[in-house]
């Protein structure tokens, strides 16, 4: 793992320090690639041999279809078990070239070069890989170790303001979860993190990966600690799939799963009502989200039965006991919860 602004440079040098390759592959979209890919090209020190396989990033485009094509051009280019897979862009194209690594040749070398703040401070780490199927999101997938990881913050300078936004709630989720330093940090420097000032963002990116990966380290196939990451994701998940993955950006879903855990847990007593209001107020500084349709409550609760992570048809929530620490709860009632789900439109009442 390098994570510095100006690691691309250092890229090449890391590359090698792997070990000999037979060939090196760029799996990204024509998008970052158009955006990064000659500076990565160079930074990597990929010289002629080196191919690249472009696929769309919609996440529309994230299906086992897309896998299949990259992995045909990785066999028509003759790629071969010795070979590097270096996956160039935001989550979608780390996910699908991730699993494309997993398995091509039952598994060739991996370097993710991840391009959004998601993929930066999420998606890039933990190895989880993935695409989806009609019936759900990330159903099929491996557990796959990138060999190496390039973080550069540099490189979010030509994201789009709502996907830079949208990684933002991402972080506030680590800062909830398990540190209170960062979340105080947030609080005091949330204008220069949205204006990118390296002296924030280069801080925050580090650290969140730090968290990620000592959450991971303890519970790489996701049975105990890891379940803390879901924080905001069992509301954000169910946000998503009502909406048809349409109207909110991932991070923006999870944004109002943060604020829907912070009021649930202030409603079963897990929260003080000052700490919840500023769960809520640090979401709203990272910048305002776009309102929920009208949904109703048993739709939401169905929506969230369904996700894969819960259990047998039983819903559990990780929700914060207090800024830095969450715990799962099983027992909501319901009442609670519908209480929560019908009014989270609407602003937080004044204590
Ligand atoms: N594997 C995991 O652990 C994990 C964790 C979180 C999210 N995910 C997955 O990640 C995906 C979301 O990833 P995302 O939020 O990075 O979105 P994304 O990959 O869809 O990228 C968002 C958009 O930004 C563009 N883009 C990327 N980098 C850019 C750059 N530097 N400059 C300009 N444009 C750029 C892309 O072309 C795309 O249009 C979802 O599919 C989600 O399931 C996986
Ligand atoms: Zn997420």
């Amino acid at each position: 793992m390098e994570c510095e602004r100006g690691a691309l440079r250092l890229s090449g040098e890391l590359l090698r320090e792997l070990g000999a390759t037979t060939g090196v592959a760029f799996l990204s979209s024509p998008r970052v690639w158009k955006l990064w890919g000659s500076a990565i090209a160079r930074g990597m020190g990929a010289g002629r041999g080196a191919r690249t396989v472009l696929f769309a990033d919609g996440e529309a485009a994230k299906t086992i279809s897309t896998v299949e094509k990259i992995c045909r051009r990785l066999a028509a280019i003759g790629l071969d078990r010795r070979g590097t897979i270096v996956a160039v862009g935001g989550g979608v194209v780390g996910d699908v070239a991730g699993f494309a690594a997993a398995t091509y040749l039952r598994g060739v070398r991996l370097v993710q070069i991840p391009t959004t703040l998601v993929a930066q401070v999420d998606s890039a780490i933990g190895g989880k890989t993935g695409v989806n199927l009609p019936e759900g999101k990330n159903l099929v997938g491996a557990f796959y170790q990138p060999a190496l990881v390039v973080v550069d913050p540099g490189l979010l300078r030509t994201l789009p303001a709502r996907q830079f936004h949208s990684g933002i709630y991402e972080v506030v989720k680590y800062a909830v979860l398990a540190d209170r330093h960062l979340f105080e940090f947030l609080e005091n420097r949330m204008e220069e993190l949205l204006r990118q000032e390296s002296s924030a963002l280069d801080w925050i990116v580090p650290r969140c990966i730090a968290l990620k990966a000592q959450i991971v380290s303890r519970d790489e196939r996701e049975s105990g600690p890891r379940e803390a990451l879901n924080l905001g994701h069992t509301f954000g998940h169910a946000l998503e799939s009502l909406t048809r993955y349409r109207r909110f950006l991932h991070g923006e879903a999870v944004g109002w799963g943060l604020i829907a855990a912070a009021r649930l847990a202030e409603a079963i007593n897990w929260l003080t009502a000052v700490d919840a209001a500023r769960i809520e107020a640090l979401i709203c500084s990272a910048g305002a989200l776009r309102p929920i349709p009208r949904i109703s409550p048993p739709k939401w609760i169905a929506a969230m039965r369904g996700d894969k992570k819960a259990r047998g048809g039983r819903l559990r929530f990780i929700l914060p006991r207090q800024i830095g620490e969450v715990r799962c709860a099983e027992n909501v009632p319901e009442r609670v919860l519908k209480s929560i789900l019908s009014g989270l439109d609407r602003p937080r009442r004044a204590n």
